[in-house]
């Protein structure tokens, strides 16, 4: 059986960017990150899921952001995340990787449902 290559989420590390505008206190993309890097390194999908912390997601007017893909997948952005979210960030990356597609838009986890902001197509997601 072939080794399944691990799906990608990514975490904003500099939200709020524009902190006059989004509300969110300083620090909070840092703290959100930190905090989704050790609830993923404690779960079972820590070696099915690479995460990757980076600057800028492209969302900065609504921290803070993430988003997920894999190979063959869709890129999903969610944005206004943080601490508290991490729980359903992490059941979201489950339903993730248990997709073949990344299609999984009709059953984000409850705390998720309005805050998907971008949904790229395979083709585009992975250039
Ligand atoms: S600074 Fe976080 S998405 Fe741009």
């Amino acid at each position: 059986m072939a080794k399944r290559v691990p799906d990608t989420l990514y975490v904003c590390r500099t939200c709020p960017r524009e902190q006059w505008r989004g509300g969110v206190a300083a620090g909070e993309g840092e703290r959100f990150a930190q905090a989704v890097r050790a609830a993923l390194a404690a779960s079972p999908l820590a070696s099915q899921v690479d995460l990757l912390v980076l600057h800028c997601l492209g969302g900065c007017p609504k921290p803070c952001n993430a988003a997920l893909t894999g190979a063959g997948k869709v890129l999903l952005r969610f944005n206004r995340l943080g601490e508290g979210d991490v729980t359903a960030l992490l059941e979201l990356a489950a339903l993730f990787r248990a997709s073949s597609d990344g299609e999984i838009a009709d059953r984000l986890p409850p705390g998720l449902k309005d805050r998907l902001a971008l949904r790229l197509p395979a083709e585009i997601a992975r250039g």
